[in-house]
């Protein structure tokens, strides 16, 4: 199959490709679009055979569900058994935003959908391009994260395209995502909402809306017998090809642990990825040095985490030695995905 990619942004052409687009989801094919979080893998989420078309080309699990996508507040009492008071209120604060809600699923959802489970997740993204393609499918869109299973989140179109090409029709190019990491996620099918994975919406943002909140123990949990809600959290995700370490610690002891580190590799003849930001990046001695950008600029270093990681697989390391990102707003997801792309391996200095 020939995977054709449409640039977004020119007014006059933008609507006939996403014409194209939805045409083929409504007729039970795939086509990956951009969100504010990451780029998407869409199908008509009430068709099972579209839906299966999804897991064949990500290489997915069959027990780990999708997210389906919306563009109304009615499609959301379409496909639950019952819209709880909550959903409405964190509706109406964060969505169309990065947040994904999960409930009671009616019987209008396949199986394949929500991977044999009676919930199902529901986000309304804010993004333009994936309104438009919601509203022209006439369906609802169920979209994993647009890249191979195992690989980080796909942030640019041109991620798609090196996991995807041959196996989508067609691929919308809006460039860079706005957030980077994918949504929260909260269970709201628990007696005290609990978060599944955390993304820019944080806990302090949900509880001001709904009050208490809690985090799933699985979320965080290294112990593997710990399972965590949420079937997808449960594998070793956006994992480089090289071995990660997270080195832990005030700066001055990070950037001599990482040098230290890093010069007993090189010795073995291994070569070195570092992971810093624009205020420590020069000090490395690593033979690739990346920087997230400045450190107070917790927007920019979600943006680009899973553009640095990718770029990692594509060179010659055997080992990437992280600085650690834990701030209070985004920050956290950050964290979460680093520490899960580590498989937990940490360094404290
Ligand atoms: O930002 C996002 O959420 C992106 C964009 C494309 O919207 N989508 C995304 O989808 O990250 P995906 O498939 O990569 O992640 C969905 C996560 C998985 O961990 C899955 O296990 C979980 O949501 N999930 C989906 N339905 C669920 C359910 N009914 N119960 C528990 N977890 C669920
Ligand atoms: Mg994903």
């Amino acid at each position: 199959m020939e995977t054709k990619i449409y640039k977004m942004g020119n007014r006059a052409t933008e609507g006939a490709m996403i014409g194209e687009a939805a045409r083929v989801i409504r007729e039970g094919g795939l086509a990956a679009f951009p969100t504010e979080t990451v780029y998407g893998l869409g199908a008509d989420a009430l068709n099972p055979e579209a839906a299966r078309k999804i897991y064949a080309a990500k290489g997915r699990p069959s027990d780990n569900p999708l997210i389906v996508h919306i563009a109304d507040m009615e499609h959301l009492s379409e496909i639950a058994k019952d819209v709880p008071d909550q959903a409405k209120k964190l509706a109406e604060a964060f969505w169309p935003g990065p947040l994904t809600m999960i409930v009671n699923k009616n019987e209008k959802v396949p199986d394949e959908t929500t991977g044999g489970m009676q919930t199902v997740a529901v986000r309304m993204p804010n993004h333009p391009v994936a309104l438009e393609l919601i509203r022209k499918s006439g369906c609802l869109i169920a979209a994993p994260s647009a890249n191979t299973s195992g690989r980080p989140s796909p942030t640019l179109a041109e991620h798609v395209a090196e996991d995807l090409d041959g196996k989508v029709p067609v691929i919308l190019d809006a460039g860079e995502v706005g957030i980077g990491i994918e949504s929260t996620i909260i269970d709201l099918t628990e007696a005290i909402p609990m978060i599944l994975r955390p993304g820019y919406v944080t806990k302090r943002m949900l509880e001001e809306v709904i009050g208490p909140v809690r985090t799933d123990p699985g979320m965080i949990s290294e112990d593997s017998s710990v399972k965590p809600k949420a079937p997808g959290m449960k594998y070793r995700h956006y994992a480089p090809k090289a071995d990660l370490i997270i080195v832990d610690g005030e700066k001055k002891a990070v950037i001599d642990k990482i040098n230290a580190l890093t010069a007993c590799m090189q010795t073995k003849g291994m070569r070195v990825g570092v992971i810093g930001t624009d205020e420590t990046a020069a000090h490395y001695t690593g033979d690739v040095v990346l920087s997230m950008g400045a450190r107070e600029d917790e927007d920019a270093i979600a943006r680009r985490l899973y553009r640095i990681l990718r770029e990692f697989d594509e060179r010659e390391i055997h080992v990437i030695y992280s600085e650690s990102f834990d701030s209070p707003g985004i920050g956290q997801a950050v964290m979460n995905r680093l520490l899960k792309a580590a498989g937990h391996q940490v360094c404290v200095v």
